[in-house]
């Protein structure tokens, strides 16, 4: 009674109170599992997807629109109790709908999920975590410090669809860059796409600059990646292949305006990236800029979980794979000699570091 005239709500008010003690903080109520089931149902949830792509159930209902799960199995010759069981966890990670039975593409489905959508990620999905294998063999890999299987050991087999799967994305975010870098107003630039993959970038700056032209470098097999990407787009007339690795392959110095090294520094460890750094700049020309796409973490490494998996996700699957923070790239950027370092943007989770190589004087404006 006592608990009821104190406050309408004495759970509630119980609940909420500010009686946590030590450091981290402890409560006397006991914390939900839910972070523990979360973990759990990672596995659930990336293999129900894989499957539901594996069986092109998003593309069928695509073509289909709204289906019964009977109907749905007679098409893709599977199951209809086993594809209905697979069908309903799609729908609750929020990938399909359902209602009255049929399953439907939502707004999600229909933009990330389907081959053709505009923003697909269909193909990244396989490849995104890395070779599978190496999840299971984490614990080891800790203990080991580096994986029993690490990507760079056939680099062609794993960068091939990686470059495939990331293109759309990377290609958005290259094109939205414009608004931030504004390469389409740049007189005839040239552009040096390091570890180019599908190669986004130089694209990106191809398509909107009719007088751009562009060094394209990956490795000897993924480059044919780019080679196809560039064709499709009619490009070709005005791009040079540099295949080999990017830590030695000779660029000539000062004859870049525009470096990109598109989301190959995590990969590498802190000296790694601080080479590639120092290579662009040596690269550029006076004025030019550097762009670094990256996932960056935060200094504590814990306010961007996005970025802070990725680390681990190369940690599981390369020899020297990390991520680091914008304050070290930022060192590292300014130890190289950049300028006006800044942050963007251009689509959600894609960021940018942009940098100046700035003029001393000695070189003519435009000079290579
Ligand atoms: C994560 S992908 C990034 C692709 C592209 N730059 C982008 O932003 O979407 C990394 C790329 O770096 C390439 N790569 C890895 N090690 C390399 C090396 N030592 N020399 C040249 N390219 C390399 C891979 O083949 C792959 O295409």
């Amino acid at each position: 009674m006592s608990e009821s005239r104190d406050s309408p709500y004495p759970e509630l008010k119980k609940s909420h109170t500010m009686a946590h003690t030590g450091r981290p903080w402890t409560d006397h109520k006991p914390p939900s599992s839910a972070p523990v089931w979360a973990a759990i149902e990672g596995l659930a949830r990336y293999h129900v997807l894989l499957a539901a792509l594996e069986l092109d159930l998003f593309d069928t209902i695509g073509s289909t629109g709204p289906v019964d799960a009977p109907r749905l199995a007679r098409i893709t010759g599977t199951s209809a109790p086993h594809l209905r069981s697979l069908l309903d966890a799609v729908v609750a990670l929020g990938l399909l709908e359902q209602i009255g039975g049929l399953y439907g593409l939502n707004d999600t489905a229909r933009r990330y999920l389907v081959s053709d959508g505009p923003a697909t990620m269909a193909d990244l999905v396989a490849v995104a975590p890395g070779p599978h294998d190496n999840w299971g063999d984490l614990a080891e890999t800790v203990r080991r410090g580096g994986p029993a299987r690490p990507i760079e050991d056939d680099p062609v087999a794993f960068y091939v669809p990686l470059a495939e799967g990331t293109f759309t994305t990377m290609a958005r975010c290259a094109a939205r860059a414009d608004l931030r870098i504004r390469y389409s107003a740049l007189h005839r630039p040239r552009v040096l796409d390091l570890g180019a993959g599908g190669a986004p970038w130089a694209i990106a700056v191809l398509n909107a600059n009719p007088g751009a032209t562009a060094v394209i470098n990956d490795l000897p097999g993924v480059l044919e990646v780019a080679r196809r990407k560039v064709t499709d787009h009619g490009l070709g007339a005005r791009v040079e292949y540099l295949p080999g690795d990017f830590h030695t392959v000779p660029l000539a110095p000062g004859s870049f305006d525009i470096v990109v090294l598109g989301h190959i520094c995590r990969t590498e460890g802190a000296e790694g990236a601080r080479h590639l750094i120092g290579r662009a700049h040596h690269a550029l020309r006076e004025g030019g800029t550097v762009i670094v796409a990256d996932y960056f973490v935060d200094p504590e490494h814990k306010s961007n979980p996005h970025a802070v998996l990725m680390g681990t996700t190369m940690m599981a699957a390369t020899r020297r794979g990390l991520t680091f923070t914008y304050g070290q790239f930022a060192e590292w950027l300014r130890e190289a000699g950049f300028e006006s370092l800044r942050l963007i943007e251009p689509i959600g989770f894609q960021q940018q570091f942009v940098a100046t190589r700035p003029r001393t004087g000695h070189e003519p404006e435009g000079g290579r």
